[in-house]
């Protein structure tokens, strides 16, 4: 059988046909299908297909130990979103991305202490509780945190200026299931855009930028782990999120308040904002 335009899909799918592993056999199948409709569609020049090769090559040469331009790319084609969301628990608080800057461990802290080791803006009381998604609360549950400070830079985008743990802890909740810890407000920030995936926004005419938010990692014994943020109400880019993460459930009141009292129990100065936020995990089933 020649291999032309006809029979190009077939030929491809054939050779996979006695792929062993019947997963694989199914994904390389459908990718096979996917990929030969794109090109069919599409048709590009020899010229294209040579600019396309150069753009996933400059992708994986811009990946190193601390920057993963491959999730970027899968980040801004909306498929880290798609994966979350098909893989969702419906009992449980809604998901959202990693994202790239968890690439070092929350250094471990005590309710109530700061991430912010900075201390020169407005300060931020961040509070909730961790249940079950059969209601009941969940004690010693693993909540790790991290975020970028005001100005909308990471602590390990600015080593040297940022100490480094700025903007992160792991926290365990207490007896009844509740967590609390002071930071600051994060601001809207662009994600990384001096490698190609920045290049390809340029060239498509979009913003880079995230709305404010605030990641947490989730977990405890005999649930699936939630990776999730939740988002500043109000923030600028909630409705264009750069990565399609904005889920209205996340959406959360960062409330200014002049309570004395709260301010001085928590050790913070008046005015400050204060946020509630409670997380639910769904049950593993055994
Ligand atoms: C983040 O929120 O840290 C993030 C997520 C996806 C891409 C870039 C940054
Ligand atoms: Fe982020």
């Amino acid at each position: 059988m020649d291999f032309n335009e006809h029979t190009a899909t077939r030929a491809v799918q054939e050779s996979f046909r006695d792929t062993p592993d019947p997963r694989l056999r199914e994904l390389l199948d459908a990718l096979t299908r996917h990929l030969h409709a794109f090109v069919g569609e599409v048709r590009p020049s020899i010229g294209e297909w040579e600019q396309a090769i150069k753009f996933l090559t400059a992708v994986g040469q811009t990946c190193t130990d601390t920057r993963q331009e491959f999730v970027l790319l899968s980040d801004v084609m909306g498929v880290s979103m798609l994966v979350e969301t098909l893989n969702e628990h419906e009992d449980g608080t809604e998901g959202t991305v990693l994202g790239p800057f968890h690439m070092v461990e929350s250094p471990p802290r005590a309710l109530g202490d700061s991430i912010d080791l900075i201390g020169e803006a407005q300060p931020c009381l961040v509070a909730g509780s961790v249940l079950s998604s059969d209601g009941n609360l969940l004690p010693d549950a693993e909540v790790d945190v991290w975020q970028c400070n005001e100005k909308g830079f990471y602590d390990v985008q600015q080593p040297g200026v940022q100490p480094s743990g700025n903007g992160r802890g792991l926290f365990h909740t207490d007896s009844a299931g509740r967590f609390r810890f002071r930071t600051v407000l994060p601001s809207h920030y662009p994600i990384p855009t001096d490698g190609p995936v920045g290049r390809l926004l340029t060239a498509a005419g979009r913003h880079p930028y995230r709305p404010a938010h605030i990641h947490f990692i989730v977990q405890a014994e005999g649930h699936t782990p939630l990776t999730t943020h939740v988002f500043v109400a109000g923030s600028p880019y909630l409705d264009s999120d750069a990565v399609f993460a904005v889920k209205q459930s996340l959406i959360c009141d960062f409330t200014e308040s002049n309570d004395a009292e709260t301010a001085a129990r928590n050790g913070v100065q008046a005015p400050f904002r204060h946020a509630e936020f409670d997380f639910i995990l769904s049950r593993k089933l055994t």
